[in-house]
């Protein structure tokens, strides 16, 4: 605990990213604000009884942004994603948000801002919810303010929503079944920003991909199978759905052509972070209880022998 009198901000703390980091920074004695837009909610009264300061703010109400950055050494920006349905986001109100926080904390003289992106920056995909990061990205490398961003791989919790099938024994998703992908615990995107925060010579300037695991949908398989006790079984997603859905379709094309896949150093960054979890160790872990709730509604669990 040596950050006592520090305060960082954390944007999307009643969020997945923002609800990691805001745990992760709490944990290693930082003083932590969150902007939440309804202070209360179930989500931002959770945040403040784990000791968490919640103030009123709004990603497209600037000044609110400026009341909350007032006076913090650091800022965690994470964006609502754009692609996601019924989020009332568009491509362009991502980009608006991720540029407002960097040149806000920027103008507020902010010491470090962490700025959380996505593994396929860096080149135009073609697919605009991810082609927003690249654009942020490059406004927060143009600012004078001592920035780290970071590149998450895609969430673990993404493979244990309960609509993905596992309650029929069934798992589809991006790549082949023998085709690797790296993934991610939320819960390590937290530690690893809340160490990014503790070591600003380490990582101000910093561009980096992060992952814990690499699998194959065979492996996801055999994971998922062993931590269930019934047989689950895995395919690439239909083909005949990315032929109707056109961002599938691109997103298929970004695994084969290996941006989407992630291409983290996955030995490099155990060392540098040892707590990084693998996916089998996830789901007998934080990862549980989601894996409970994606199988519940079945009666197909083998019996034990
Ligand atoms: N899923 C993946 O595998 C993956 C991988 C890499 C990167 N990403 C990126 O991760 C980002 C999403 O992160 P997440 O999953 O942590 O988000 P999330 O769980 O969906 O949470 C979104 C957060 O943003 C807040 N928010 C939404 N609109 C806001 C506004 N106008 N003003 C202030 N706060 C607002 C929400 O607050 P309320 O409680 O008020 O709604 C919530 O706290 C996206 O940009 C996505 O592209 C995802």
């Amino acid at each position: 605990m040596t950050n006592i009198n520090k305060t960082v901000v954390v944007l999307g703390a009643t969020g997945q990213q923002g609800g990691s980091v805001a745990a992760a920074l709490r944990a290693d004695g930082w003083v932590v604000r969150a902007v939440v837009r309804d202070p209360s909610g179930y989500r931002a009264r959770s945040l403040a009884a784990s000791g968490v300061e919640t103030v009123r703010g709004d990603l497209g109400d600037p000044e609110s942004l400026r009341a909350a950055f007032a006076d913090t050494h650091g800022v965690f920006s994470v964006q609502p994603n754009s692609g996601q349905a019924g989020a009332g986001v568009t491509d362009e109100d991502e980009v608006r948000f991720g540029t407002a926080v960097a040149d806000i904390a920027e103008r507020c003289g902010v010491a470090h801002l962490v700025y959380s992106s996505a593994v396929t920056a860096g080149s135009t995909t073609g697919v605009d919810h991810l082609d927003t990061k690249s654009r942020i990205e490059a406004h927060v490398r143009n600012l004078d303010i001592a920035s780290t961003i970071i590149r998450p791989a895609t969430f673990m919790e993404l493979l244990v929503t309960s609509e993905i099938g596992l309650d029929r024994g069934h798992l589809s998703f991006l790549m082949r079944p023998d085709q690797a992908m790296q993934f991610i615990a939320v819960r390590d995107i937290g530690r690893i920003a809340a160490a990014v925060f503790g070591s600003p010579e380490s990582y101000a300037g910093r561009t980096m991909e992060i992952a814990g695991d690499a699998l194959t949908g065979n492996a996801l398989a055999g994971h998922l199978t062993q931590a269930a006790g019934r047989p689950i079984s895995y395919s690439r997603l239909p083909t005949t759905l990315p032929a109707q859905d056109e961002v599938l379709s691109k997103l298929e094309a970004l695994v084969d052509d290996g941006r989407l896949v992630g291409n983290a150093n996955l030995d490099a960054l155990r060392t540098e972070f040892p707590f990084l979890l693998c996916f089998d160790r996830w789901l007998a872990g934080p990862g549980a209880g989601l894996l409970d709730e994606a199988l519940r509604s079945t009666d197909t669990a083998i019996a034990p022998r």
